[in-house]
């Protein structure tokens, strides 16, 4: 079994060329993009890494949006904002070598805690994320994600006040 080394921040000199999640879109948005998009802080990228080689076995990209009221339940549209803030996690992927070994899950769980962390600071509704598949979709619920009810793109969020209820905030 891979020792893994905890989540840190991408560098340029990271082997962003030799990832391999098995999906051609994510692995070229993570060749192309995570770098130079870090250099103009409009994300961030983390990744856990293999302690011997070095070689990436994941990462998880986080930057702030929005989305419109009208996407929430409606229980939960009244006096709200127009634009409600969220986090969004906008890639997660694990190397296909080391799928099946809770990188995801750590990703995830770094995600999500950075997330409680800044809100606490920063106002912020939630954890927006846009699911590939439905095979992913299942992977986000565990973590307890929801679908948004009104949004076109079924984007899954999930909402700061039940991560901090879940033990998130905890250190
Ligand atoms: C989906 C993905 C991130 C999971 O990462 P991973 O490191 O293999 O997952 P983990 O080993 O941490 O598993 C964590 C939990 O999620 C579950 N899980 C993993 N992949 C899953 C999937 N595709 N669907 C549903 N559940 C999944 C695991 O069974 C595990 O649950 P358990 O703890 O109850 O056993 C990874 O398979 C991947 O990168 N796939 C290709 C890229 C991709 O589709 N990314 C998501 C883009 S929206």
């Amino acid at each position: 079994m891979a020792r893994l080394t905890p989540p840190r921040q991408l560098e340029e000199t990271d082997d962003c060329a030799g990832f391999d999640c098995g999906r051609e879109s994510m692995n070229q948005w993570f060749r192309r993009h995570a770098w130079r998009n870090q250099q103009i802080d409009v994300s961030r990228s983390t990744v856990i890494r293999d302690a011997e080689t070095g070689m990436i076995a994941g990462y998880v990209t986080l930057s702030v949006g929005h989305i419109e009221r009208e996407y929430l339940p409606k229980s939960s549209q009244r006096n709200r904002p127009e634009n409600i803030p969220i986090f969004l996690l906008g890639q997660l992927a694990v190397d296909t070598r080391f799928q099946g070994m809770g990188v995801g899950r750590s990703l995830m769980f770094y995600a999500l805690k950075t997330a409680v962390g800044m809100a606490k600071e920063i106002g912020c509704y939630g954890v927006l994320t846009h699911p590939l598949d439905d095979d992913v979709r299942r992977f986000y619920q565990n973590f307890g994600f929801e679908q948004l009810p009104h949004d076109p793109r079924r984007s899954m969020i999930v909402r700061i006040k039940d991560l901090v209820r879940n033990g998130f905030d905890a250190d």
